[in-house]
Parts: structure tokens; sequence; C-alpha cells
């Protein structure tokens, strides 16, 4: 039976580092409050000519490495993002021509914080059908050119960054067990960015609206991303016929804290079980997925063998899980 195997993993983060004492100068806030609220301390942040391209080409190079796999072998490249460097070409296009990968086909997934969770399971239905044999799949963001710095709501939250994974086939045994996705149209209005779109265009007047920034029902979002990821985790675990006790390790979305402490205590799962970066990286949407596997398995904390659960929860409203047997 042919699974998907993850082959090498790689992320980058810009070197610039925006701290909660900085922020305390640019809104009303304080260090106590976002971290207490979060658990975020820092986040990175991309210099002005950093578009969103250059932080995936960064991470995808480090995963490529790690893979001993060269970019004129990859037959696909999927990127996860929602700050794209323009409407069009997508991302993923930009990506390949960066890397030199000219045989490749590259698209871009849309689908939030959720992002690398469904490509991911896009890549993985491309390569047990046969289609394609090498994968890299990168969730990238700079979501520091959507925030409002004027709003402390949302501007306390986010952070750039790229996370990247190539994938091929194996008959081993190991590789991704199960992927699942849901989304609800209906509560899109949560989290958005209004502008930029064919709804809104840019124009003097979706400026002075600040359509071009990301908007957020925080509260509500909080206790619906809570639900779903517990309904989603256990979804994954029971699918796989495994009690959460078989999960070595969890790799969530780092969207806040006190959620990610919540789906553990769903799982019954100490924290040491738990990838943790939103405190130095914040929320970097579709990135952070991958950004935090990448520091498990550098650290050793995923061995092969690790039975490796994947979740996350975003815009759409979309939500995720993936699991993985290293
Ligand atoms: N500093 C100080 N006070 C603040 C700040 C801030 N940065 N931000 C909000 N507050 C205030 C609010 O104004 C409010 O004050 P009030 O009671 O006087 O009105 C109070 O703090 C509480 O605000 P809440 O919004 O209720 O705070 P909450 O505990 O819900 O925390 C947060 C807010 C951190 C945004 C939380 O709701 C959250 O993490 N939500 C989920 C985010 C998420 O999962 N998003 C999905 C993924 S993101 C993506 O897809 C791009």
């Amino acid at each position: 039976m042919i699974r998907t195997r993850v082959l090498g993993t790689g992320s980058y983060a810009p070197d610039k580092v925006l701290t909660n004492h900085d922020l305390e100068k640019m809104v009303e806030t304080s260090d106590e409050w976002i971290q207490e609220r979060t658990g975020i301390t820092e986040r990175h942040i991309a210099d002005n000519g950093m578009a969103t391209s250059d932080l995936a080409v960064e991470a995808g190079k480090r995963a490529l490495d790690a893979a001993g796999v060269k970019p004129g072998d990859l037959d696909l490249i999927l990127v996860a993002t929602v700050t794209p460097d323009m409407v069009f070409p997508c991302t993923a296009c930009i990506v390949q021509d960066k890397l030199g990968a000219k045989a490749t086909v590259a698209f871009d997934i849309s689908a939030a914080c959720s992002g690398f969770i469904f490509a991911l399971s896009t890549a993985d239905a491309f390569i047990r059908s046969g289609i394609y044999k090498k994968v890299l799949v990168v969730g990238a963001e700079t979501l520091s050119k959507i925030t409002d710095w004027t709003d402390r709501n949302t501007c306390v939250l986010f952070g750039d960054g790229a996370g990247a994974v190539v994938l091929g086939p194996d008959e081993s045994g190991h590789g991704v067990l199960s992927t699942h996705l849901h989304t609800d149209g209906s509560m899109g209005d949560l989290l958005y960015m209004p502008g930029g779109g064919s709804k809104h265009p840019a124009s003097q007047w979706s400026v002075e609206q600040r359509l071009h920034y990301i908007k957020m029902r925080g509260n509500e979002t909080f206790k619906i991303a809570v639900r779903a990821l517990e309904d989603v985790v256990m979804e994954a675990i029971n699918h796989n016929g495994l009690k959460p006790s078989d999960i070595d390790l969890m790799v969530p979305h780092q969207a806040n804290l006190r959620i990610i402490q919540a789906t553990a205590k769903r799982l019954d799962m100490p924290m040491d079980k738990v990838v943790v970066t939103i405190n130095k990286y914040g929320n970097t949407s579709a990135a952070s997925v991958p950004m935090a596997l990448d520091e498990a398995v550098r650290d050793g904390r995923i061995k092969e063998g690790s039975m490796v659960l994947l979740e996350a929860f975003g815009g759409g409203l979309s939500w995720a899980s993936a699991l993985i047997k290293w």
C-alpha cells in the first residue's frame, strides 16, 4: 500500500523581532495581557521589501536539503497562504521560478490557518493515486502586511514565517495515515479580510474604510475553534482505531496557547507531548503547523515511528487534522 511519507522538513522566520514591549508603545496593551490571554511574547516581521514567496523559498530550500531532493526532481509545488505576493500569478508559481523547478506544476491553496493541512491532504491524494511522486508543500505568510497596527484586538496576535515539507511515496507502512478537512462558509465573517478582491477592489474608499486588514471577532472564533479542534482530533484518532494515549506528539496550529491547552486537555495529553512555538512566533497562519513540525523534527522530538497528530483551525471557517506515522 502506497502512503505519503515526509522526506524532509524546513522552516524560516525573518530576522526582525517585534516584542510585546514594542507593541506597548504602538497600541493600548501590555505584555502581561498578551502573555496571559494568548501565550505570545514576540513575533517575527518581514522587511518591507520581503514578500511571502521569499520566506517560502527559504523554507522550501531547507526542506529540500533535509530530504536530499533537488528542485528539478519535484513534480508538484503547493503553497498554502492568505498573503500571496499578488492576486496572480499564484505564489507557488513564483516559488517554482525562484527554486528553478521548471518541470514542476505549482498552485496555491487558500484555507487560512488550516491551509497547510489542506495542502498536505491534496498532495497526499496526488501521491497515493500515483499522479505525482515528489511534492513540496509550503505554508508561508507575511501577515504583518495585512495587520491593522492600530487595532489592539488583532495586531498583537500575528507574525510572519514559512514552513515546508517534501513528500514522496513509501510502501513501508509509514506516512500519512489520514487527513480530515472541514469548512463552514456560513461563519466566514468571523475572520476575514474584506478588501482587495472583486467585492471591494482597492480604492480610496476601501483604504479609508481599512478594508485591507484582517478583521476578527476573536471571542466568538475562540469558542468555535475549541469545539471544532476537539472534534477533529478525535475524528483522526477514532478513524485510525487508536486511543489518545497512542499519540506521541501533537503539532497544533498556534493561534492561542489557551486553545492549544484545551485540545490537549480533551485528549488527556500532557503538555510535554504538544509542540508550542506561539511564544516566539505568534500566529503565522498557514505557516504555523509546518514551522512547529520542523522544530520538533530537528530537535529530535519526532523520530522514526512517532505517531504525530497535526491540527489547525482558521478562516473559512476551516479546520483539519492529519495523522502521520513518522
Ligand atoms: N490588550 C489589552 N486588552 C485587550 C487587547 C489587547 N491587545 N485586545 C483586546 N483587549 C480587551 C478587549 O477590548 C476586551 O475589553 P472589554 O472587556 O473592556 O471590552 C477584553 O480585552 C477582552 O476581550 P476578548 O476579545 O473577550 O478577549 P479574549 O479572551 O477572547 O482574547 C483573543 C482575545 C486573544 C483574540 C482570543 O479571543 C483568541 O485567541 N481568539 C481565537 C483566535 C483564533 O483562533 N483565530 C483563528 C485562527 S486565525 C486565522 O485563521 C488567520
